[in-house]
C-alpha cells in the first residue's frame, strides 16, 4: 500500500466516519505498523498507558472475533481489540478505584480514535464496535484478569465511498463563555 498522498490533519478529521463493509483485500505489515505506531502516540492520563492492544489478523482468527461481536458487521482485514490494563491502575478505595477504570476507559477510547483517524488518513477505514462479549473474547484471546476488552475496531479498505452521518445543530451542544 502506497502511502505518498497522505491528506492534512483537518481534511482526514472532517472527511471521515464509521466503516462497516470492508473490501476483501489484505492490509500490509508496514501499514499496520502505522496504525500502532498513531495509536499508542495518543494521549494518556498522567501518562500511566494504562492499556492493552491485541492485534488479529488471520482470517480464522478475524472469524472467531466475529462471532463474539455482533456490532463488527462486515468481514474486516484485521481487528483491533483494545482493552484496559487493570494492572497499570493503583488500587484504593472503591470510588477511587471506579474513577481511575472510568479515567483508563477514557485513555483507551483516544488511543482508538487515533488508530481510526490513522486509518482514514491511509485510505482504510474502521469502527468503534462496542457490541461484543466480553467473557468470550477474554476466553479467545487469552487475556489475564486485569485486562478487560473495551472496544473491537475492525478496520479494512473500505468496500464503497464514506457516506457522513448527521451532527446535531453546534448551537445545541456548544456554549461559548461562562
Ligand atoms: C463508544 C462507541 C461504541 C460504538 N459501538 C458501535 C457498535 O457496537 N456497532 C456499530 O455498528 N457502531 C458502533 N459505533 C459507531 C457509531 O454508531 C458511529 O460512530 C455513529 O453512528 C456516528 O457515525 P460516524 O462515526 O460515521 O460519524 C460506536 C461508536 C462509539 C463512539
Amino acid at each position: 500500500m502506497s502511502h505518498d498522498h497522505v491528506p492534512d490533519a483537518l481534511t482526514v478529521l472532517r472527511t471521515r466516519s464509521a466503516v462497516r463493509d470492508f473490501a476483501p483485500v489484505p492490509v500490509d505489515d508496514r501499514t499496520v505498523d502505522l496504525l500502532v505506531e498513531a495509536m499508542l502516540a495518543a494521549p494518556s492520563a498522567s501518562n500511566r498507558q494504562a492499556w492493552r492492544f491485541v492485534v488479529v489478523r488471520t482470517h480464522d482468527s478475524v472469524r472467531a472475533v466475529r462471532a463474539l461481536a455482533p456490532g463488527v458487521l462486515g468481514v474486516p482485514a484485521l481487528v483491533m481489540v483494545a482493552c484496559v490494563d487493570g494492572g497499570r491502575i493503583g488500587v484504593g478505595s472503591a470510588p477511587a478505584a471506579q474513577r481511575v477504570t472510568d479515567v483508563a476507559r477514557l485513555c483507551v477510547a483516544m488511543a482508538v480514535e487515533n488508530l481510526l483517524l490513522a486509518a482514514h488518513a491511509l485510505g482504510l477505514g474502521g469502527c468503534p464496535v462496542s457490541s461484543f462479549h466480553t467473557g468470550g473474547l477474554r476466553v479467545l484471546l487469552d487475556l489475564p484478569p486485569e485486562v478487560t476488552p473495551q472496544l473491537v475496531v475492525p478496520l479494512g479498505r473500505p468496500a464503497r465511498p464514506l457516506r457522513k452521518s448527521v451532527r446535531r445543530d453546534p448551537d445545541e451542544v456548544i456554549r461559548y463563555g461562562l
